[in-house]
């Protein structure tokens, strides 16, 4: 199988597996559950599960500890794209091809859905963890630990609220290190958190969890230039979710900073930088845990793709 033929067989099991965690739409919260379940299944490149996947099998684990973390980390990242929609954020119409949920179910429920997502992430990861004997708690607290932290106001969140601030010309001092800061937590954050939570479960030492948060950092830094740029070359269909959105909210982004060239020039970089520590990280891995041919290559992979997307 090619590269793209894995990623549409990778996609289609970190499918099967979110909706296995999904609640069931019933009862009296029935329309909330029915929003969550919108946005969980309305599509989307499950490039964050599909990451903690990876990491998982590249420090040698196959023993399926890392679903309810997969599905978590989508629900955390589905509840930021939810939030991040509303009116009161970057007031956006459609996302990954569909009406965004504020659109569909309302302010209320978008603003509710986004919540009781953030929430349902942990209630699954700990009704995960609490069937699990006494000897493994600990690395399943440890990387709900990295997920809820690279979530929260030293995370994605803390991100998210710099990046509202830099908008509608308010932004007009912004200085490369705060567009760095944004950028590092708004989009990093949650690329870190899988592929740290998957070398966790693993069993991969401290020194791995901290290369795998470092090449996170990197690939992190390259996906949001290069979500910049789509914002300005690319079309709505081909996104999936509307183009100048920055354009219109008035941001300061790397594009506005060092135009589409220079831009394209640093997500390449980036991109370089974080294979080249992949790189070591399998070579080490194959040296000293004996580990076979086909170890992290398509994570290589992946990371090259994520740089390159079209969407
Ligand atoms: C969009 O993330 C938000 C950014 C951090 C740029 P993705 O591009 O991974 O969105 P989906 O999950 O595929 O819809
Ligand atoms: C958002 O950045 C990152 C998060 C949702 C945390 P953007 O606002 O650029 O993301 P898109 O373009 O709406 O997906
Ligand atoms: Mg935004
Ligand atoms: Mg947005
Ligand atoms: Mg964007």
């Amino acid at each position: 199988m090619n590269f793209k033929e894995q990623l549409i067989e990778k996609t289609k099991e970190a499918n099967q597996i979110l909706q296995g965690f999904l609640p069931a739409e019933e009862g009296f919260p029935e329309s909330l559950i029915r929003a969550m379940n919108y946005s969980m299944l309305a599509g989307g490149k499950r490039i964050r599960p599909i990451l903690l996947m990876e990491s998982y099998h590249l420090f040698g684990a196959s023993a399926r500890e890392e679903e309810a973390f997969m599905a978590a980390i989508e629900m955390i990242h589905t509840h930021s794209l939810i939030h991040d929609d509303l009116p009161a954020i970057d007031n956006d119409e459609y996302r990954r091809g569909k009406k965004t949920t504020h659109a569909l179910f309302g302010e209320a429920l978008g603003v509710l859905s986004g919540d009781a997502l953030l929430n349902y992430a942990y209630e699954t990861v700990l009704k995960t963890v609490c069937t699990w004997d006494a000897q493994r708690v600990p690395k399943g607290m440890r990387a709900l630990q990295i997920l809820a932290s690279k979530t929260g106001v030293y995370g994605m969140l803390g991100g998210q609220s710099v990046d509202v601030l830099n908008e509608k010309n308010q932004g007009s001092a912004l200085t490369e290190k705060e567009l760095d800061y944004i950028y590092l937590n708004k989009t990093s954050a949650l690329l870190e958190a899988p592929l740290m939570a998957g070398a966790v479960l693993a069993g991969a030492s401290e020194e791995e969890i901290k290369g795998m948060e470092q090449i996170g950092r990197l690939t992190g830094l390259a996906f949001q230039i290069q979500d910049d740029i789509l914002d300005q070359t690319s079309t709505t269909e081909e996104l999936g979710k509307p183009v100048h959105s920055d354009e219109k909210n008035q941001k300061v982004t790397y594009v506005t900073l060092r135009g589409i060239d220079g831009a394209a020039a640093e997500v390449q970089r980036l991109t370089e930088e974080a294979v080249s520590l992949l790189d070591s990280m399998i070579q080490k891995r194959k040296q000293e845990s004996g580990a076979g041919e086909e170890t992290g290559v398509f994570l290589r992979e992946l990371l090259l793709y994520m740089a390159l997307r079209k969407n």
